[in-house]
């Protein structure tokens, strides 16, 4: 491992006296090659690419390779975000993983670490599902705006592929594999970018979206026993999914949007968690957005997870489409059930 001088993430320096902002500068995603078809789901299970694409939007979906992996993928779309940002792996003060399928149960964002060489990173993992991207980049910008880390890197990664089964048509259509990446920057805090969060979770729902552990008591000694189990395929209520998404995006929207003292005429690009082209198309009806400001990748990679809105900001970003100054709305929902927004300005 090259040794690299520079003094420890924890001991970046921050004026207490001043306040500090939060600034996007670099996106990335990784590039799986595998593609799954809706005509090849059809030769598996009862369904055929007309339901899936007018229910969904979808019309193939990414698979994770043999040797791919949360650590590799999550890596590769680190590297590219860090790179575009004009930063090295060693700037890196804390890097942040949302994902629900991790190589390890006990983390896999120090396995992310490792690969990038971002030795003076803190790391850890974020799990909040389809949410876990907006929930980690709000947490990451808890520790930007009080100074304690300059450069963080923010990881959706996900292989629901792990997760799925495969003789279930009314899930196994839904969901990919992917990885996305975006580097956030301590600024002045007159420059703050991110211009409004709201998070929101209800336990009470928290049955409509599942991969429980299924675990039964196996006699250790004496009277004592312990649990063992594993981890079941993912299991939803779809159509009270949906229910909760038409409502709970537009309106959590609607306040970040109240918060940042904007309306929806300033918002640039809208970018949903891709879980339906209905979804999304119901929420910008509500919003008044034009579908031409509404980012969709959903026909091409379905529902990624935590990686879902990464990729997407970083495919609008690659192409050109999302330009410095951009107003962005970002919204992920999903198991928790939860739900959150973040509207933010793109670049430095
Ligand atoms: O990422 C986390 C957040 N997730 C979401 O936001 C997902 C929210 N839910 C949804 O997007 C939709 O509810 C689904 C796409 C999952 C399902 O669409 P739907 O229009 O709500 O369909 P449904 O569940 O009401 O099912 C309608 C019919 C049923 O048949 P019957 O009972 O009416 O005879 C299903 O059995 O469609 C059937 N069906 C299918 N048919 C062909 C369900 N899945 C399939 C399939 N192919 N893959």
């Amino acid at each position: 491992m090259i040794q690299h001088n520079r003094a420890p993430a924890n001991s970046v320096s921050a004026d207490p006296a001043k306040t500090y902002g939060v600034a996007f500068v670099g996106s990335g995603s990784a590039k799986l090659e595998a593609v799954l078809s809706n005509a090849q789901l059809a030769e598996m299970v009862d369904t055929s690419d007309e339901w899936i694409a007018t229910r969904t939007g979808i019309r193939q979906r990414h698979i994770a390779g043999p040797t791919d992996s949360i650590r590799s993928l999550g890596a590769e779309a680190a590297a590219i975000a860090i790179a575009q940002a004009g930063l090295n792996p060693i700037d890196i003060d804390l890097i942040l993983l949302a994902t629900s399928t991790p190589d390890d149960l006990f983390g896999s964002a120090c396995q992310i670490q490792h690969e990038l060489g971002a030795s003076h990173a803190v790391a850890f993992d974020i799990t909040a599902a389809c949410s876990g991207f907006v929930f980690a980049l709000v947490t990451a910008a808890q520790f930007i705006r009080t100074g304690a880390y300059q450069n963080v890197v923010v990881v959706g990664a996900d292989l629901l592929s792990r997760l799925t089964d495969w003789h279930d048509r009314r899930t196994c259509v839904l969901f990919g594999d992917g990885a996305g990446a975006l580097v956030m920057q301590r600024c002045e805090g007159s420059a703050d970018h991110l211009l409004s969060f709201d998070l929101h979770s209800d336990g009470s729902l928290n049955d409509c979206l599942n991969a429980a552990y299924e675990r039964e008591s196996v006699p250790l000694t004496g009277d004592i026993t312990v649990q063992k189990g594993r981890f079941q395929p993912v299991t939803m209520n779809g159509r009270e999914v949906y229910r909760f998404a038409v409502k709970r995006v537009p309106e959590v929207l609607e306040k970040a949007l109240f918060y940042a003292g904007l309306s929806t005429h300033d918002i640039d690009w809208l970018i949903l968690h891709q879980a339906n082209q209905r979804i999304l198309d119901a929420a910008a009806q509500r919003l008044n957005i034009p579908a031409e400001r509404v980012v969709s990748n959903m026909a091409k990679h379905g529902n990624t997870d935590a990686a879902s809105i990464p990729i997407a900001l970083d495919e609008w970003v690659q192409s050109g489409k999302i330009k410095t100054g951009d107003t962005l709305a970002l919204s992920g929902f999903g198991a928790g059930l939860s739900w959150g927004a973040a509207i933010l300005t793109w670049g430095k």
